[in-house]
């Protein structure tokens, strides 16, 4: 979904950042600005501010920095643009996006359809006499009225076109319940003629999956007539609907880990969800208190960790102790590594999953489980070494080869040398052996990446010199942020490439941006920033209304100083060519850049001239 500019522009028009805020932390205040306790850290004085004029938060204590959109989506979890729907929703605005072709379904329509159907199967699983073995199952299953109730679970009466009945009787069209997911338009008929639509879920316990924010927006149905049928079917994959990027529970273990408190108080250690592999143990562990997810069916992929991340979460990946649930633990914390989510791994005795643990009331025994768990190379290395006979050197070797791909995918030397250690210990092998031949074997096998510290090291900056020149810089460019009538004054006077510091250039072109776009409002600003630390930089400037006193001045010296500094570069790489050209004795050459350095010179002459008639 693209948001048009002119549309954001609107929301953030009709949105007051005060407000929005004001729902998550008790905002009082003081100085001309708002203070607050921060909603992202755990803390006793306020050190979290938002700025009204300004539009932007800031928090002291953590660093969290922004406009209303970048609150919205770290405090709720949400990408850009479901935040700009949540806020869009806020201020009584459809979004043209959603709203498409004329006949074509809108969210707020397919959420309202999704969720008046999971309350009308609830309703059914609790009153309807055919429910009763759906209800015996969940009892046998130690899932009671309360995680009933919480997770709105439902029953599909088995009469075929129950639900398209009901639905129409609510006056709902064909062509708009074609594009819900809930049925399907079976192929048509020889003769040509549509059979109309057929009803996915029959004679089914029903768990409604939920977006992170609570909406309802598909099912999944467990048949309890065993064979025959497929175990479970899903909702079809609609626009608003993607198999691959949801987790069911997510928004429940949100809520959960929201009461209980995010994380430990120092904020050290992210808050964990349990990665499970079934509807029923998400819902089993939620009635213990433990926050829980699992994927619709489909293995944990990039989509599930991005989810995972973007709600600062980390995982405890607990999935059925066979061989399958090892192969698909090894692959989770495969992905959950490579978009740095923090995992680890419970493992459960095997042959149990975490629902049949909880229905035989052994849950001591998963809470043990829960408590101490292993860390992901450690679940790794075990793996890989089950089944193979380690007391010979040809088991070790075998072990060793499966551990590689995974060796070799860690970034970090320190992670990589902390597994090295432990792969030494786990195969009673020598250190300095595993580290040699896992040396020897990255080598041949090539394919190493260059790790981002070597790329940060290439853009480091040398000289003491060179480093004032790139706060002056900086600062510059942070006060025309902040003062964006103030940007016109530097773009007439700087290119961007006279920018040598990397945040004072990436803000300039983010500025140019916004200018030409003729957005100024801050958010537009922020958002447009890549770099997180550069954004939390030029919250925290805008919020606590840095640069405000005589800014004409400030930006006009800081404009004279940028430029000279710039001017001298030039002039300094100028006469090193002049000096090339005096050695390699050619005189045109050497007169043609005299010039332009007399040229130079004049410039800066003037600059200095302006700074002292000042
Ligand atoms: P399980 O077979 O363990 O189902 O599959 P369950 O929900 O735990 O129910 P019990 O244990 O039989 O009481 C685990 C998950 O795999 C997916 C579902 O998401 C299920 O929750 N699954 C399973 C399917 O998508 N289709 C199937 O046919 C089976
Ligand atoms: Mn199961």
């Amino acid at each position: 979904m693209r948001v048009p500019e002119a549309q954001i522009a609107q929301i953030l028009g009709r949105t007051d950042i005060v407000e929005v805020v004001g729902e998550y932390t008790a905002l009082r205040q003081r100085s001309g600005r708002f203070w607050g306790l921060c909603p992202f850290h755990s803390e006793k004085t306020p050190s979290f501010t938002v700025s009204a004029d300004k539009a932007a938060f800031y928090c002291f204590g953590c660093g969290k920095g922004g406009g209303v959109t970048q609150f919205v989506m770290d405090v709720e979890g949400l990408s850009f643009p479901e935040a700009l729907r949540a806020l869009a929703e806020r201020a009584g605005i459809e979004l043209e996006a959603e709203r498409g072709p004329s006949d074509a379904v809108s969210r707020r329509e397919y959420v309202e359809l999704n969720s008046r159907i999971a309350a009308t199967f609830h309703h059914l699983l609790r009153t309807h006499e055919q429910a009763a073995p759906a209800r015996d199952y969940l009892q046998e299953r130690g899932i009671g009225s309360g995680a009933v109730a919480d997770f709105q679970l439902g029953w599909a009466p088995a009469a075929s076109g129950w639900l398209l009945r009901f639905l129409h009787g609510k006056q709902y069209s064909d062509r708009f319940l074609s594009q819900t997911g809930l049925f399907v338009a079976p192929r048509e008929a020889a003769g040509g003629a549509s059979q109309g639509l057929r009803g996915l879920f029959r004679a089914r316990l029903m768990f409604p999956i939920a977006s992170a924010r609570g909406e309802v927006i598909a099912f999944g149905g467990r048949t309890l007539a065993g064979e025959g049928v497929p175990k479970y079917v899903n909702s079809a994959e609609t626009p608003f609907f993607r198999k691959n990027e949801q987790l069911f529970g997510l928004d429940r273990a949100r809520a959960l880990l929201r009461a209980g408190g995010a994380g430990d108080a120092s904020g050290a250690r992210p808050p964990s969800v349990v990665v499970v592999e079934g509807y029923t143990d998400v819902i089993a562990l939620a009635g213990l208190g433990v926050p829980a997810v699992a994927t619709l069916g489909t293995a944990f992929g990039a989509a599930h960790a991005r989810l995972l991340k973007r709600q600062g979460f980390s995982a405890t990946v607990m999935f059925d102790a066979d061989d399958a649930g090892r192969t698909a633990a090894l692959r989770a914390l495969r992905v959950l590594a490579q978009h740095e989510v923090p995992a680890a791994v419970a493992p459960l005795p095997p042959g149990s999953d975490p629902a049949d643990l909880v229905a035989a009331g052994n849950d001591a025994q998963l809470q043990r489980v829960l408590e101490s768990p292993i860390t992901a190379s450690r679940y790794t290395i075990q793996t890989a070494c089950a089944g193979t006979d380690l007391s010979t050197a040809e088991g070790k070797e075998q072990a060793f080869a499966a551990l590689l791909p995974y060796l070799l995918e860690v970034d970090s030397a320190i992670t990589r040398e902390g597994l090295l250690q432990e792969v030494a210990e786990q195969l009673r092998l020598d250190y300095d052996t595993v580290r040699t031949e896992f040396r020897r074997r990255a080598v041949g096998g090539g394919a190493r990446r260059a790790g981002p510290a070597g790329r940060a090291a290439a853009g480091g900056r040398a000289d003491a010199g060179g480093t004032a020149a790139a706060g002056a810089e900086l600062r510059l460019m942070l006060a025309v942020a902040v003062n964006r009538g103030q940007f016109s004054v530097v773009r007439d006077r700087l290119d961007a490439d006279e920018l040598q510091d990397d945040r004072a250039r990436a803000l300039y072109i983010v500025l140019e941006d916004c200018f030409r776009h003729e957005q100024s409002d801050p958010d537009n600003l922020l958002r447009r920033i890549e770099s997180d630390e550069l954004r939390a930089l030029v919250a925290q400037k805008l919020a606590v209304d840095e640069f405000s006193v005589n800014v004409e001045a400030y930006v006009a010296g800081g404009v004279r100083r940028v430029k000279s500094h710039a001017l001298e570069r030039k002039r300094d790489r100028l006469m090193e060519r002049v000096r090339r050209a005096e050695h390699e004795g050619s005189t045109e050459a050497i007169s043609e850049l005299l010039a332009d350095k007399i040229f130079l010179d004049s410039e800066l002459n003037k600059l200095r001239g302006e700074a002292v008639s000042r």
